[in-house]
């Protein structure tokens, strides 16, 4: 079939964004918060005592023991819920069990090949407390850390609950990350032991993960089984059937222990600050940083933005498409949607395999009723031609939403014609990995959006736009974005590095939590997200911190300097340009730049692999010697510089620069 022309996708001014799209009066009436009004009382009242607020709240979890204080705040540190005492993965399960929940589908599941696979509650119930069990029999106790390192199949799930019922810390780490990348961050997290597999299918491939985590686990391509010195175990899940290295006492089958292990399995009872987790996010030094989340607070957030934001049903079939291994999967995956009891679809391939309209296919057999997905997949529908959703039955969506980047008001009415077909409210939800769950986007039932914005805070969540000085802006003036208070499902730290934490989160603004974004607020009180306004980039909904690409760039053997900066792209949102100076006598050829490409895949992942690489005799520099990231940002995107260059340290840098680009 003919593809359709796709629609342009320059991103207009947000400005003049005028359009404003009412919950249907049908969708509000079967909504929890069912008017503009309601949501303004219950806002009002969750912001004027947010402690009475978050404790009605967390009553509908389960606690083994109620705490006995609601928060106790100390800039940078909170603790909420303290003395309390509960279980991420019984809220998630055990407490669905005593009714009929306990039949209904926990996660349908499709391979990228098309096996299926469906879990009720009782199912799955049964296989984590045998893996908590697997875990336990391999000496993992409360407190340990266990790395994640899986393909997107239910395992992965069982995996991530097993470690939160005995109350071990998980690190789930993206699969497309490399045997570098794991190293560090299993050593960071002092990992006792990785849960893996073969590999996963992807489109049409296959990733092999054991490979990877044995990369990691070796110093060199040599046999010494060093580079991880404090991981123990590994079990490894069969998945793709391709053949691995198993090493004798250290790899272990999944399935040969799970045989072995039993399925009764009692929920201990774990502190409501206990580390339910970290995750590894990149930030604006070359170190990765591992976000802590605890387990009362963070699970709550889950909970509540789940089923306000996503207004949830029993026969609700729910479709977050992000990987687990982001902090999205970790929560509209896994805990937000499981402890409201809802059934999850998961898939664990590539949208456009074997063809772009398998999002699609997936949602029309499946009967998808709530979408979640990324901006940058949407432009990428986009380009794919409206013929692939053309063709498939849509109806079963009700509602429809958007996270990791802001989206542009053409893809936003995009998504909501030619996807919702003008029915399916959108909620577009602005969150980070620090923030844990969802803190700014319209309920609804509720809020009437606007393309582009995400509107309004969540209960209890006091966001503001301010200035540089820390003062409140006008309506509609741009400045950077802060959250006041503390709230239940904020990070708890930097893993063993909390002069960081504060630092990188409440130094800025003391005792203000700063997001590293920038934004404004219209007059109707609307949030309109800017983007990072630090050295992170958000490529393809991948957080990428440039200094993490340069660090890399400058372990490359000829490399003097690097300098990372993002260009917008039509599909992506941003592309990474990188300026490199070579050490004296060193090449600077093709070669070499698709030389320092692979590289980047090795250290950090093919994710991460800059779009240009333009070689340069110098980069612009302050007197202080600090990189102009500014005028390359401008030079990436324009191939000009227009704005203020006084503080160059040497003026000739630009020109040369300027015929850099000329010769491209
Ligand atoms: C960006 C993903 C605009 C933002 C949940 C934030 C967004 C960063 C939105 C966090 C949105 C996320 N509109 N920008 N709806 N959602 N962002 O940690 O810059 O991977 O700071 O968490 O993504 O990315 P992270």
């Amino acid at each position: 079939m003919a593809e359709q022309k796709p629609s342009s996708l320059h991103i207009e001014s947000r400005l003049s964004e005028k359009r404003l799209f009412k919950p249907s009066k049908i969708f509000s009436a079967a909504a929890r918060v069912g008017s503009a009004a309601a949501y303004d009382k219950l806002y009002k009242a969750s912001i004027k005592d947010p402690e009475v607020f978050f404790a009605k709240q967390a009553e509908e979890l389960y606690w083994h023991k109620k705490w006995r204080k609601v928060l106790e705040w100390k800039a940078p540190m909170a603790k909420w819920f303290i003395g309390g005492k509960l279980n991420a993965s019984y809220n998630c399960l055990d407490r669905h069990l005593d009714g009929w929940r306990k039949t209904k589908a926990a996660i349908i599941f499709e391979g990228e090949y098309g096996d299926e696979r469906t879990l009720t509650y009782q199912q799955l119930h049964h296989e984590v407390c045998k893996a908590a069990n697997m875990l336990t029999s391999l000496g993992i106790t409360m407190g340990d850390r266990v790395a994640i390192y899986m393909g997107m199949t239910p395992e992965l799930v069982v995996a991530v609950l097993a470690c939160a019922r005995i109350g071990a810390t998980h690190s789930v780490i993206f699969g497309g990350f490399s045997s570098e990348a794991i190293r560090d961050r299993v050593n960071d997290a002092e990992a006792k032991a990785i849960i893996t597999a073969d590999g996963t299918f992807r489109r049409g491939a296959v990733v092999e993960l054991k490979k990877n985590v044995d990369g990691a686990l070796r110093i060199t391509a040599s046999d010494t089984l060093t580079g991880c010195p404090t991981v123990e175990n590994v079990i490894v899940l069969k998945r793709t059937g391709i053949d691995v290295e198993m090493v004798e006492g250290r790899d272990h089958w999944w399935s040969e222990l799970m045989k072995e292990a039993s399925h009764n399995h009692k929920a201990p009872a774990i502190d409501s600050e206990h580390p339910l987790y970290i995750l590894y996010t990149s930030g604006t030094t070359g170190k990765p940083k591992g976000i802590v989340h605890t387990t009362g607070g963070y699970l709550l957030g889950a909970h509540l933005t789940t089923k306000y934001i996503f207004d949830l049903r029993d026969d609700d079939i729910f479709w977050c498409t992000a990987d687990v291994g982001w902090v999205t999967g970790h929560s509209y995956v896994i805990y937000g949607p499981l402890s409201n009891g809802a059934t999850i679809m998961m898939y664990e391939g590539a949208p456009n395999f074997p063809t772009f309209d398998r999002f699609w296919d997936i949602i029309e057999r499946r009967k998808v009723s709530v979408f979640y997905t990324a901006p940058t997949a949407i432009r990428a529908f986009i380009r794919a031609g409206d013929d692939h959703p053309n063709k498939h039955d849509l109806s079963s969506l009700r509602l429809l939403g958007s996270v990791g980047e802001p989206i542009n008001p053409e893809a936003w009415m995009w998504y909501h014609k030619i996807i919702g077909k003008g029915k399916c409210p959108i909620v577009d939800t602005w969150w980070q990995t620090e923030t844990g769950a969802i803190m700014i986007a319209p309920f609804p039932g509720a809020t009437p959006t606007k393309p582009g914005s995400a509107t309004k805070p969540f209960f209890g969540i006091e966001p503001q736009v301010v200035s540089k000085e820390g003062k409140p802006v006008g309506a509609n003036d741009g400045g950077y974005l802060i959250v006041k208070k503390p709230w239940p499902w904020m990070l708890r730290g930097i893993y063993k590095d909390p002069e960081r934490f504060e630092k990188q989160y409440f130094t800025e603004f003391p005792g203000l939590y700063f997001t590293g974004d920038g934004a404004r607020q219209d007059k109707d009180g609307y949030f309109w997200i800017m983007g990072r306004v630090d050295d992170v980039i958000n490529v393809s909904g991948h957080r990428i911190g440039t200094m993490e690409v340069e660090s890399a760039l400058v372990g490359f053997s000829g490399v003097a300097e690097a300098a990372v900066v993002g260009r917008p792209d039509d599909v992506k949102g941003s592309a990474l340009v990188a300026f490199v100076t070579m050490k004296s006598g060193a090449e600077s050829s093709d070669e070499i730049k698709s030389k320092l490409r692979n590289h980047i895949a090795s250290e950090i992942g093919s994710f991460a692999k800059p779009d240009d690489i333009h070689f340069t005799d110098a980069l612009p520099k302050t007197r202080s010697g600090k990189i102009m990231r500014r005028l390359l940002r401008e030079l990436a995107t324009t191939g000009n510089v227009k704005g203020d260059t006084t503080t160059l340290e040497d003026f000739s840098v630009l020109e040369k620069l300027r015929t850099v680009e000329d010769e491209e």
